[in-house]
């Protein structure tokens, strides 16, 4: 089997997309499986016709990597890859849309708004900050309603700090998220499916130094403190596992994902986000879960690529 790993693209998230792709080409030459790194240019599509691999393995974050479109384009050209199809990356990727979905499927996820940067300009700053604090109260979550690795994002405590906030969301989208911020313990919880359904892997806590969990807190080795398997009691840890599974199904993934929870401090979860191509870097949380399970990266991602061209 002749696997391609799709890294780089154009994407805000481009540097994290080439660690996750150099880290996947290591997991999976170490496993013996033949595998060539591409970067996801305009060259590609020529390439997977004229000479297509026998899958794809898709290490891109952020826009046309997780926005389904590549998925698109590699349906259209009959080439397999691991993870879920267009359309469900497409839901996915787009967090109100997932949002929506996870609460249509009664999986807890905090309250929102999504604004459009128009709808923003229109009733100006003031308006929307007083209808947005009055329906989701303070603190509030901002970010960009599609994007990752916290690029965009930012806590917003009190009132005067709301409108520089969504100013710094819409450099990123034109759609800024605005979600009710639920003090707790971050978690995260990697799912994978060798064949026997999708599994839970240990939950990982992130204690980022700074309090936040930005893109430096996420990509530079010391601002972060990660615990795997996360300190939770045994019957919580089975309810964050359970609330990961119902997500990843909810949202029809497939093959693997990472679910993205907030755990209160009463013990009660709650979804953050779900991402489609979860960094694989080596901060990344998906190989610490992995490592913690005291599985392989590369036989996993073997499996995965065995069960895409199956
Ligand atoms: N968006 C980054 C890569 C992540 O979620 O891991």
């Amino acid at each position: 089997v002749r696997v391609m790993v799709l890294a780089g693209g154009l994407s805000y998230e481009r540097d994290v997309s080439l660690r996750s792709g150099r880290r996947v080409l290591d997991a999976l030459r170490a496993v013996g499986v033949t595998a060539e790194m591409r970067d996801a240019d305009v060259s590609l599509l020529p390439a997977l016709q004229e000479d297509p691999p026998d899958a794809v393995v898709i290490a891109l974050h952020g826009a046309t990597g997780e926005d389904g479109s590549l998925r698109g384009v590699l349906d259209l050209c009959g080439v397999p890859y691991v993870g879920c199809d267009a359309q469900a990356a497409r839901m996915a990727w787009d967090k109100p849309s997932a949002k929506s979905m996870l609460r249509e499927a009664d999986i807890p996820t905090p309250d929102w708004v999504a604004l459009p940067h128009d709808r923003f300009s229109e009733l100006g700053a003031v308006a929307v900050l007083d209808r947005i604090v009055n329906r989701l109260g303070l603190p509030l979550m901002v970010k960009p309603a599609q994007g990752g690795s916290g690029l965009g994002a930012a806590v917003v405590r009190e009132d005067a700090a709301l409108p520089a906030a969504m100013v710094g969301c819409f450099a990123y989208d034109s759609t800024a998220l605005v979600e009710r911020y639920v003090p707790g313990a971050d978690v995260a919880v990697s799912i994978v499916d060798l064949g026997a359904g999708p599994q839970a892997l240990p939950a990982v806590e992130i204690v980022p130094r700074d309090g936040v969990y930005d893109y430096a807190a996420r990509y530079t080795a010391g601002l972060t403190t990660w615990h795997a398997p996360a300190r939770l009691d045994e019957e919580v840890a089975a309810r964050v596992a359970e609330t990961a599974l119902a997500a990843h199904k909810a949202l029809g993934l497939r093959d693997l994902s990472r679910v993205d929870l907030i755990v209160a401090e009463d013990g009660s979860p709650q979804v953050l986000g779900i991402n489609v191509s979860p960094g694989l870097t080596e901060t990344s949380l998906l190989p610490l879960a992995v490592q913690a399970a005291g599985m392989d990266l590369g036989r996993i991602l073997a499996t995965l690529v065995g069960r895409a061209v199956a």
